[in-house]
């Protein structure tokens, strides 16, 4: 499976291409949107989430809501783009008509791809770089882990994703499985511990009334998934490392660790590694789950425990010190409608990268040119495990 993306934030739309999903997978596009709509929620979230409502069409690979095997194309609409047809039309402009453009970025904000986004492509408004780095985008890449989520329901694989930490305050809860399935999504801050909730929305408050914003940390986990899949013969086949570039790639992600993660620095190996158990019913399996579900690059059929940690947003209503790229005097960065806190929304995000890593990965691992043919695979991997 591969995809690409594009559109600017205040264009017209984004669209997303998408390769590789079997046949004969039943989407709809409803099951897409559910998805769509949890991006868009969360606490701290700036005005733009009040006006767009993010809905997809699918508008290529699916007849009469069956896959096709074809690339799938996915359209999701700026609702915003009628308040910007003047700045982001497509349409060639006269110079006054640029002159007069009041939209015009020359003060590039610290943390964003202003500045240096400008100088590679040679752009002297910066808006030509924002509307491509901005986390817009990250709609069409929920779009893609909505459907690739879809696929994994299928062969039984189920995603789930909670924030661990905002600006500071942690829940430390070590949940099982069953905990993190039963309790996602029961609040805006995606919080498992409902007596941490209120203080990580306190946090919130207080940063945005300070014109600040804060960052955190959130834990996706990948349950049932087969054996084996991923290798440990090649960097580029390692499925953490896959998964870890994916996550890392994410707006404003820094940080990318498995099960306990940077924990594992101090502690010894005896109680990091997990240790081998068999039974007849489930075959081999583990303890504990300290490794967060991969061996060598592969996964060991523990849950995967992926977590991602997000700087602050770089856009602050108390702007710091910057430098206009036309007069080279020193400015406070410019205010570009913005989030405090998007760690809630970048959980669900976080969860949908990880989710098409997977799901390619096991189109890779598996033929899949049609879901009957995949799933029958997946079976005999899980026999796998019991018969070795
Ligand atoms: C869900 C989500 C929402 C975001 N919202 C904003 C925002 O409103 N304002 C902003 O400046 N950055 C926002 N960001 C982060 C920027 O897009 C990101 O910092 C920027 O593209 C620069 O990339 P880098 O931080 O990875 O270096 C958001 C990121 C995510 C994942």
């Amino acid at each position: 499976m591969r995809y690409l993306t594009s559109g600017e934030s205040h264009g017209p739309q984004l669209t997303v291409i998408i390769e590789g999903v079997p046949a004969n997978l039943e989407i709809k596009a409803e099951d897409i949107n559910t998805e769509m709509f949890k991006r868009q929620g969360g606490y701290g979230r700036g005005r733009r989430m009040q006006i767009e409502k993010d809905a997809v069409e699918i508008v290529s690979g699916v007849r009469n809501g069956y896959t096709l095997g074809s690339p799938i194309t996915l359209v999701v609409t700026n609702d915003d783009f009628t308040h910007w047809r003047n700045i982001m039309g497509v349409a060639p402009i006269t110079d006054e008509e640029r002159e007069n453009m009041k939209r015009t970025i020359t003060k590039p904000r610290p943390g964003h791809a202003d500045l240096i986004g400008g100088m590679k492509y040679n752009h002297r408004d910066l808006r030509n770089v924002l509307e491509r780095s901005s986390a817009r985008e990250t709609a069409a890449r929920v779009a893609v882990g909505a459907v690739s989520k879809i696929l994994l329901e299928q062969l039984d694989i189920h995603m789930y994703s909670r924030v661990v930490e905002i600006g500071g305050i942690k829940d430390e809860g070590l949940y099982d499985t069953e905990t993190f399935k039963q309790n996602i999504d029961k609040n805006d801050v995606r919080v498992i511990d409902e007596s941490i909730a209120q203080k990580m929305r306190d946090k919130i408050d207080a940063s945005k009334k300070e014109g600040d914003s804060i960052g955190g940390v959130v834990q996706v986990m990948v349950e049932n998934m087969p054996v084996a899949v991923g290798s440990y013969v090649q960097y580029d086949r390692k499925l953490d490392g896959r998964i870890a570039q994916g996550v890392v790639s994410i707006n404003a992600f820094k940080g990318v660790s498995f099960g306990e993660g940077f924990k594992a620095a101090e502690k010894p190996g005896s109680e990091i590694q997990d240790e081998i158990l068999y039974n007849s019913e489930s075959g081999f399996y583990r303890g504990s789950n300290h490794l967060g579900g991969f061996e060598g690059g592969m996964t060991n059929g523990m849950p995967i425990i992926v977590n991602g940690v997000m700087k602050p947003i770089p856009t602050l209503y108390k702007p710091l010190n910057s430098v206009d790229i036309n007069t080279k005097e020193d400015f406070k960065a410019t205010i570009e409608r913005s989030d405090s806190c998007a760690v809630p929304a970048a959980s669900v995000v976080c969860e949908h990268v990880v989710a098409f890593e997977v799901a390619k990965a096991i189109t890779e691992e598996f033929q899949s040119n049609h879901i009957d043919q995949l799933k029958a695979q997946i079976e005999e991997r899980r026999r796998l495990n019991i018969e070795f």
